[in-house]
């Protein structure tokens, strides 16, 4: 069985596929209308969602096939105590494909763990969304026309931004890119990231606390908003929320060609002035989302039929129940699934968590 947990689950070879595919749907809409007639997508979003649950719903629909699911799991069994690792099963008797969003880092990969019909991770709280990162992908192939050689900014809540995240590691990937990395003290960039993701690829990067500083570099803004449901804190929150907010004067030495992107949804980090220059690329990064979902959804299916696609969900090298994550919001502190850990690539002797890269305790 094939899955989608985490961005680089996908081979460069892959990735271009997908890309490919979404960018030939787009040119030929009619072709693709009868493409999963008779499947069915189970949306299980246990977080709230606008774009991500709706484009799989707009994505499955315009691919002939149908959607069931929830997109408030307190009027799902889950109120009663049921596990994601149950629901897995119980949905896969149910669809031929999972996408799950959860507020609990990790919990999509105990879902693939257990289902029998391949799943797609649409958000595990803090950790990783990979299909927003091929949402991304996309726009940046059809905006700037290449992958490698850009200089990338990202802006905002680094910390707990998933979508970042997912993003510089599957840019990690390209060569001649470079990040630059905008953001408050207490919403830096997790250090594992800078050293496994950017260190360990030769990714050059800089930390920098103004976007006007950087701004005549970038060839994609990549804006974020501080992510209220991630703080234990709220007074925390309400001294960042305004950190960093992008108006038409701080694109003064912007480059003609630099794009802005941003995930959406929206707070207040980018004033709607800036919604008419033509660099706001995060509308049409909206539409991007549905054509590569509706090609993600066509490759995993395809691939499920195909024994020579599936990946190992652990990693080889794993150690089962020694340790104990060190992150309150992961899955192994919340269900009774095994504890699983790999050694940790930037700290010798050190581990870190499969579910959600956090240290052991
Ligand atoms: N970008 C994104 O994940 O948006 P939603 O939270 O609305 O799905």
């Amino acid at each position: 069985m094939r899955h989608l947990i985490d961005p680089t689950d996908l081979s460069m070879q892959e990735l271009d596929e997908i890309i490919n595919l979404a960018l030939d749907i787009i040119d030929n809409r009619e072709k693709y209308a009868d493409a999963c007639k008779g499947k069915k997508l189970a949306t299980l979003f246990y977080e709230p969602s606008t774009r991500t649950r709706l484009s799989f719903t707009a994505a499955m629909m315009e691919l002939g096939g149908s959607v069931l699911g929830f997109s408030d799991a307190k009027n799902s069994s889950v109120s009663k105590g049921e596990t994601c690792a149950d629901t897995s099963k119980v949905i896969s008797c149910f669809a031929d494909i999972i996408a799950m969003r959860h507020f609990e880092e990790g919990a999509a990969l105990v879902a693939a763990m257990n289902a029998t019909v391949p799943v797609i991770n649409a958000g595990d709280g803090s950790h990783s969304h990979p299909t927003q990162t091929l949402t991304d992908l996309l726009t940046i192939k059809r905006e700037i026309g290449r992958f490698d050689n850009i200089t990338i900014g990202f802006c905002g809540d680094l910390r707990f931004g998933r979508t970042v995240h997912s993003l510089i590691k599957a840019m990690s990937r390209y060569k001649g890119v470079k990040v630059v990395l905008i953001a408050p003290d207490q919403l830096r960039l997790p250090s594992y990231m800078k050293h496994e993701v950017c260190e360990m690829n030769n990714i050059p990067y800089v930390e920098v606390s103004s976007m006007e500083e950087v701004m005549d570099q970038l060839d994609v803004l990549y804006m974020t908003r501080v992510q209220k449901e991630r703080f234990l804190d709220e007074d925390e929150f309400d001294r960042l929320k305004d950190s960093f907010i992008l108006d038409p004067a701080k694109l003064k030495n912007a480059r003609p060609e630099m794009r802005i992107l941003h995930p959406l949804p929206r707070v207040n980090e980018i004033t709607v002035e800036v919604d008419a220059d033509p660099r706001a690329a995060y509308f049409r990064q909206v539409e991007n989302g549905k054509f590569v979902r509706m090609a993600l959804i066509l490759k995993l299916l395809e691939w499920a039929k195909d024994d020579s696609k599936t990946i190992d969900l652990v990693p080889k090298d794993v150690i089962r129940n020694e340790y104990v994550c060190h992150n309150k919001r992961c899955i192994s502190n919340m269900e009774n699934v095994d504890s699983l850990f790999r050694p940790a690539t930037d700290k010798p002797g050190k581990f870190r968590c499969v579910y959600c890269e956090s240290k052991a305790k």
